[in-house]
C-alpha cells in the first residue's frame, strides 16, 4: 500500500519511521468564518451552498479529469443553479495554452524591478486577459520555490529568495489579478525547492515517495512562510499545495501546514487546491485541510478519483463529516464572490489542447466536436507593460568608463551568441518551451505561455543600428568561433549574448531535469565570449538567465567593458534591451539574488540521488534561514555581485538617516474560541439520491463525477481498502466540530493584526548626484541582533525616480513583524531583547548609513 499524507503522520508517530522528521497532527480542519473583509463574500457563499445537495457540493470540490474540459483544470458544475464549472488555467507570467495573449516577463524579472506599481500593473494585465478568455482561476503567482538553491528549476517563476521582496511584490501581483475579478493562486505551498524527486521516483531512481523537505518551525515562519502570509493578508483567495512532502507528510495532506499554519494561524478564508496529481488520499486529505482536488483524477485520465464519488460515499458512510464538505464548498464559493466573479464571468472561449477553431470539448476522449476557440485577442496595449517591466528589470552589473549607454554613433556593431537570435523552430517551437534554442525569454514548464511574437535582440538591435546609419552583423551560431572572431575584429562595439535555462521537472533539456546541472552558460556561450573578447576591446555581455551564473572565468577580462543581466524578459525582449542599451531607459533594476563565485559558496545542495534507501529522499533544511545573502553574510563570503546590487547611468548619494520609534498598541495574543462547525443545506441525503442520473446526463468516458454507480456504497467506491476501521485512518480530533481555541498568532487574514502595526519610521535623503535622470532603490536592512539571527535582513524598499541633482526624502515604516522573531515555544512572534540596528543603502553590501533601532513598544 502506498503510504501517504496523514497516514505517514500516524505511522511516524507510532515509530515506524524511527528518526525521520514528522509533522505533528493538527485537527480538526478549521471552518471558514468570514473574518477580515470576507464577511459579505462569506454570507453570499453560505446562501448559495445552503441550496446545494451533497453531489452538488462535491462537484465544486473535484476536478472533472485531465484534458476532459477546455482548461487545465475544471471543477464540476451546478446546472440546477446555472453555476458552470470553474475554469482553472496556468500561470504566473501569462495565460498558458492560448493564442492572442501576452507573454510577460517572468516573476524573477518583476523581482529585479523592486517596483510595487509594475508588479501590480502586470498582475492587472494578466487579470484582464484571463477575464476576457473566460478563465476563473489563474494559477499564479509563485513564491514556492522561494529560491533556496541557485540551481533550483522553478525559481524564475517567483520573485526572489528574499521573503520580504518576494512577499511585497507577490501581494501586488495578487491585488492586480483580483482587482480584475479573477481568482489568484499563491503557490506552491510549501517548500517545493527542487524539482528532482518532487513527485517520487525519477531519472531511473526508484523511491517509495516524494522527497521530504524537513524544516524547523522558526525557519518556516521567518523565511518560507513569510511571503504566503503577505499573500493571505493581501487577500489571495486560493492556495495551491505542493507535490513534495514536508516532514514526511505530503503537502496536500499535511494537517500541520494546512489546518494549523495556513487556516488557523494565517486565518486563510479561501480554498486550498492540490497541484496536478499532488492529491494522495481521500479521507485523509479532506481532514487535513485540502478543499479542491486537481485535476480531479487519481492519475491523469484514470477515470477514478480520491474525491468525486469517493467523497460522496465518505459523507454518506459517516466517515467525513458534512461540515467539512460544506466548508470546502463555502470556501470555494466565497472566493467567487470575494473577487466579484459573479459580476464579470463570460463563457470560456479558448481551448488548452488545440489552437484550431473546432475541436472536441472533451479532448482526451475526442468527444463532442464544436467551435471551441474564438481566438479572442485579449492583449489591449499590454505590450507596453511587458516592455516597461522588461526594461525596468535589467540589472547593470559592470560598466567600465561609460561603455554603456551606447550613443547611436557606433560605426560597426557586432552581435554574437545563439542567445541573440531566434529559435529555428519558431518562438513556440518546443512545447512548454522545453528547449534552449535561440534567445531565452522564459524558462520551461507549466509556468509558460505561448509568445504572440518574440522580439529578439538581433532584430531590435539590428533595426536600431541600421536606423542610426551603422554597420551591423549578427552571428547566432554557438559553434561559429572563427566567424565570430572575424567580425569581432572589425566591430567597434561587440555585444555577446549568453543564457542559462531551467524549468519544471516533467521536461528535461540537455540532461537538465528541471533543476540546472551547473551554474555556467549554455549554448557554448563562454567560448564565444572568450573568442570575441580576445578580438574586441569593447565587449559587452548580455545575460538571459533563470538565476545566477558563475562568471569568474571571464568577467574580469579587460576587454569586457559591461555586463547586463536581462533575466527572462518575455515577448518584448529585444525592444526593452534596446531601451536600456541606448539609454532611453536608465537601468534601475537590482539583482534579486546573490551571484556567488562558485556553486559551493551557496553552502547547500540539491538532493540529486536517493539518500534514504528506497524510502522518500530526505532533505534536511539544515541551512535554516541562511540562504542566499543571509548565508554569504554569515559565512563572510564575498560574492561576485551581492543581493540588491545594480548600477545606473547616474550616481546616487544617501544622507540624513533618522530612525524614530512609533508607539503601537501592546501585542496581544489572540484568544477565545471559534464557533461550532456550521453545516449548510440538507443533511438527510441517502444513497439513492445520488445514483448516476443516466436518463438526465450522458456519461462521458473518464470524466470524474460526484455520483454513485448504485445504492451500494462499497461497490460505488470500488476501493480494496474500503471499510477498514476508521480508527486506522481518521486522525484523532478530526471529527470534532466543537468550538476550537484560536491561534495566539492568528486573528485575521495574514495573522494577528497587531503584527502589522508600524513600530518605527526610517527616513533617509536620496540624491541623484549624476547628470541624467534615473531610478534608485533605497533598501532598509535590519539586524535583529540575536545569536541565531542573520547579520541583516531586508525589511523595506522602494523604487524612486530622481532628476539630475534632485533629492527626495524617503520614509518607510517597519512593522512589529519586521522586528520580531518566531518563538517556537509560545507559537508566536516576539520582539527579543537583543539590540537591533537599521542599515540603509542601495545593496545588501553597500549600506553607508546605520543607526540603532530603539523601540518603544511592548
Ligand atoms: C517539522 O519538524 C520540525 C522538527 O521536529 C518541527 O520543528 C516543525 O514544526 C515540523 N514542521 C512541520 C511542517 O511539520
Ligand atoms: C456535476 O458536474 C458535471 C460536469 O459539469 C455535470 O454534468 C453534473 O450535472 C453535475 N452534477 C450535479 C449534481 O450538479
Ligand atoms: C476511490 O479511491 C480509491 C483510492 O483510495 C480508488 O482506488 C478508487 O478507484 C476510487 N473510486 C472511484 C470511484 O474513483
Ligand atoms: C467510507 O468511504 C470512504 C470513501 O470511499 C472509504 O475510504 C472508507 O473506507 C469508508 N468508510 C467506512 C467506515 O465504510
Ligand atoms: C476525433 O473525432 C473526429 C470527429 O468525430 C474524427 O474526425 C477524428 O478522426 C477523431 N480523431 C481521433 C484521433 O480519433
Ligand atoms: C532545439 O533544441 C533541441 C532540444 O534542446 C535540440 O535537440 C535541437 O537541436 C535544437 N534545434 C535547433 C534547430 O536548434
Ligand atoms: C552546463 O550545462 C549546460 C546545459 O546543459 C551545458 O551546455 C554546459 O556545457 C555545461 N557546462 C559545463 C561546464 O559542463
Ligand atoms: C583586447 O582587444 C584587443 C583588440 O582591440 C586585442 O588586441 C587584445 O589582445 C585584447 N586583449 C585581450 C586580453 O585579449
Ligand atoms: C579600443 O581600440 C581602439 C582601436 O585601437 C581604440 O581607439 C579605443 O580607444 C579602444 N577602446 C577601449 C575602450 O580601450
Ligand atoms: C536528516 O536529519 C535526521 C534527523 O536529524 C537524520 O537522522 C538524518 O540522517 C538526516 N538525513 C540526511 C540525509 O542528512
Ligand atoms: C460505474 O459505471 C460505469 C459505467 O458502467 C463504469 O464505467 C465504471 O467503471 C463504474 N465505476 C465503478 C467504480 O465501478
Amino acid at each position: 500500500m502506498r503510504i501517504s499524507g496523514w497516514q505517514v503522520t500516524l505511522a511516524a508517530l507510532s515509530g515506524v519511521y524511527g528518526q525521520e522528521a514528522y509533522s505533528p497532527p493538527k485537527y480538526p480542519s478549521p471552518w471558514a468564518n468570514g473574518e477580515g473583509d470576507w464577511a459579505i463574500a462569506y454570507q453570499k457563499a453560505v446562501q448559495f451552498v445552503s441550496q446545494l445537495n451533497l453531489a452538488e457540493k462535491v462537484n465544486l470540490t473535484t476536478g472533472t479529469g485531465w484534458q476532459l474540459g477546455q482548461c487545465v483544470g475544471e471543477t464540476g458544475s451546478v446546472p440546477r443553479l446555472n453555476f458552470r464549472g470553474l475554469c482553472l488555467q496556468d500561470g504566473p507570467l501569462g495565460i498558458r495554452f492560448a493564442d492572442y495573449i501576452s507573454a510577460f516577463p517572468a516573476g524573477i524579472n518583476v523581482g529585479a524591478t523592486w517596483d510595487r506599481k509594475l508588479s501590480y500593473l502586470r498582475g492587472k494585465a494578466m487579470g484582464e486577459e484571463s477575464r476576457d478568455k473566460g478563465i476563473d482561476v489563474l494559477l499564479g503567482p509563485s513564491a514556492g520555490p522561494l529560491g533556496r538553491f541557485p540551481d533550483g528549476g522553478r525559481n524564475w517563476e517567483g520573485y526572489s529568495p528574499d521573503p520580504v521582496l518576494s512577499g511585497i511584490l507577490m501581494a501586488e501581483t495578487i491585488k492586480g489579478i483580483q482587482d480584475e475579478g479573477i481568482i489568484a493562486t499563491a503557490k506552491h505551498y510549501l517548500l517545493n525547492e527542487q524539482e528532482q524527486f518532487r513527485q517520487g521516483s525519477e531519472d531511473g531512481f526508484e523511491v517509495a515517495d516524494a522527497i521530504s523537505a524537513n524544516v524547523d518551525d522558526k525557519t518556516l515562519h521567518e523565511l518560507y512562510l513569510w511571503p504566503f502570509a503577505d499573500a493571505v493578508r493581501a487577500g489571495v483567495v486560493s492556495i495551491m499545495c505542493s507535490y513534495n512532502q514536508i516532514n514526511n507528510s505530503y503537502g496536500c495532506g499535511n494537517s500541520y501546514l494546512l489546518n494549523y499554519v495556513l487556516k488557523e494561524e494565517l486565518g486563510f478564508q479561501g480554498f486550498v487546491m492540490s497541484d496536478w496529481g499532488a492529491h494522495h488520499s481521500g479521507v485523509g486529505s479532506a481532514m487535513a485541510g485540502l478543499d479542491m482536488s486537481m485535476p480531479g483524477d487519481i492519475t491523469f485520465d484514470s477515470g477514478t478519483s480520491f474525491w468525486g464519488t469517493n467523497l460522496t460515499v465518505a459523507v454518506l458512510n459517516g466517515t467525513v463529516p458534512q461540515w467539512r464538505v460544506d466548508d470546502m464548498a463555502v470556501r470555494i464559493l466565497s472566493t467567487f464572490y470575494k473577487v466579484g466573479r459573479d459580476q464579470v464571468q463570460i463563457p470560456v472561449n479558448f481551448d488548452s489542447w488545440t489552437r484550431d477553431t473546432e475541436g472536441p470539448l472533451h479532448f482526451v476522449v475526442n468527444e463532442t466536436w464544436t467551435k471551441i476557440n474564438d481566438h479572442v485577442d485579449v492583449r489591449r496595449d499590454h505590450a507596453k507593460i511587458a516592455r516597461q517591466v522588461a526594461a525596468a528589470s535589467a540589472v547593470l552589473l559592470k560598466n567600465v568608463d561609460g561603455a554603456l549607454p551606447l550613443t547611436g554613433k557606433e560605426r560597426f556593431v557586432g552581435v554574437f551568441g545563439e542567445d541573440a537570435g531566434s529559435n529555428p523552430l519558431g518562438p513556440n517551437g518546443c512545447p512548454d518551451r522545453g528547449c534552449d534554442n535561440g534567445t531565452l525569454a522564459m524558462g520551461w514548464g507549466s509556468g509558460t505561455a505561448d509568445f504572440p511574437y518574440l522580439i529578439t535582440p538581433e532584430q531590435a538591435i539590428g533595426a536600431e543600428v541600421v536606423k542610426n546609419g551603422g554597420v551591423f552583423a549578427a552571428i547566432t551560431s554557438g559553434g561559429a568561433i572563427k566567424e565570430s572572431k572575424d567580425v569581432a575584429r572589425q566591430a567597434d562595439t561587440c555585444l555577446v549574448f549568453g543564457n542559462a535555462d531551467s524549468g519544471e521537472g516533467y521536461i528535461s533539456v540537455d540532461g537538465n531535469g528541471g533543476d540546472r546541472n551547473n551554474l555556467t552558460l549554455w549554448q557554448n556561450a563562454e567560448a564565444i565570449i572568450d573568442a570575441v573578447a580576445s578580438e574586441c576591446n569593447n565587449t559587452i555581455v548580455v545575460l538571459h538567465s533563470v538565476g545566477p551564473v558563475v562568471v569568474e572565468d571571464w568577467v574580469e577580462h579587460p576587454n569586457i567593458t559591461a555586463v547586463l543581466w536581462a533575466g527572462l524578459p518575455g515577448q518584448e525582449s529585444g525592444n526593452a534591451l534596446v531601451d536600456v542599451l541606448y539609454g532611453k531607459v536608465n537601468p534601475g533594476g537590482k539583482t534579486p539574488f546573490t551571484w556567488g563565485k562558485s556553486r559551493k559558496d551557496w553552502g547547500n545542495e540539491i538532493v540529486r540521488t536517493p539518500n534514504n534507501g528506497a524510502g522518500a529522499p530526505q532533505d534536511n533544511f539544515s541551512d535554516g534561514i541562511f540562504i542566499d545573502y543571509r548565508h554569504f553574510d554569515q559565512a563572510d563570503l564575498t560574492p561576485r555581485w551581492e543581493f540588491g546590487f545594480g548600477l545606473s547611468y547616474t550616481t546616487f548619494k544617501f544622507s540624513d538617516l533618522t530612525v524614530e520609534p512609533i508607539n503601537a498598541p501592546p501585542y496581544t495574543p489572540t484568544q477565545g474560541h471559534t464557533k461550532h462547525a456550521p453545516t449548510f443545506g440538507r443533511t438527510d441525503g441517502k444513497p439513492s439520491d445520488f445514483v448516476f442520473p443516466e436518463d438526465e446526463i450522458r456519461r462521458i468516458p473518464l470524466f470524474v463525477y460526484p455520483y454513485l454507480n448504485s445504492t451500494d456504497l462499497e461497490e460505488s467506491a470500488n476501493d480494496p481498502d474500503y471499510g477498514l476501521p476508521t480508527e486506522d485512518y481518521v486522525p484523532e480530533g478530526a471529527l470534532d466540530s466543537s468550538p476550537q481555541p484560536l491561534h495566539p498568532a492568528g486573528g485575521a487574514p495574514g495573522g494577528n493584526p497587531r503584527l502589522y502595526d508600524p513600530v518605527a519610521r526610517v527616513s533617509v535623503t536620496v540624491t541623484n548626484t549624476g547628470n541624467v535622470a534615473g531610478d534608485e532603490v533605497p533598501q532598509v536592512y535590519v539586524s535583529l541582533g540575536g545569536p541565531d539571527d542573520a547579520p541583516k535582513v531586508l525589511r523595506g524598499f522602494d523604487r524612486i525616480t530622481l532628476q539630475p541633482g534632485e533629492s527626495k526624502r524617503w520614509t518607510v515604516e517597519l512593522t512589529r513583524r519586521d522586528v520580531s522573531n518566531w518563538d517556537v515555544a509560545s507559537q508566536n512572534w516576539v520582539v527579543t531583547e537583543h539590540p537591533k540596528r537599521v542599515f540603509v543603502g542601495n545593496s545588501s553590501r553597500n549600506l553607508p548609513l546605520q543607526a540603532p533601532l530603539n523601540l518603544s513598544i511592548q
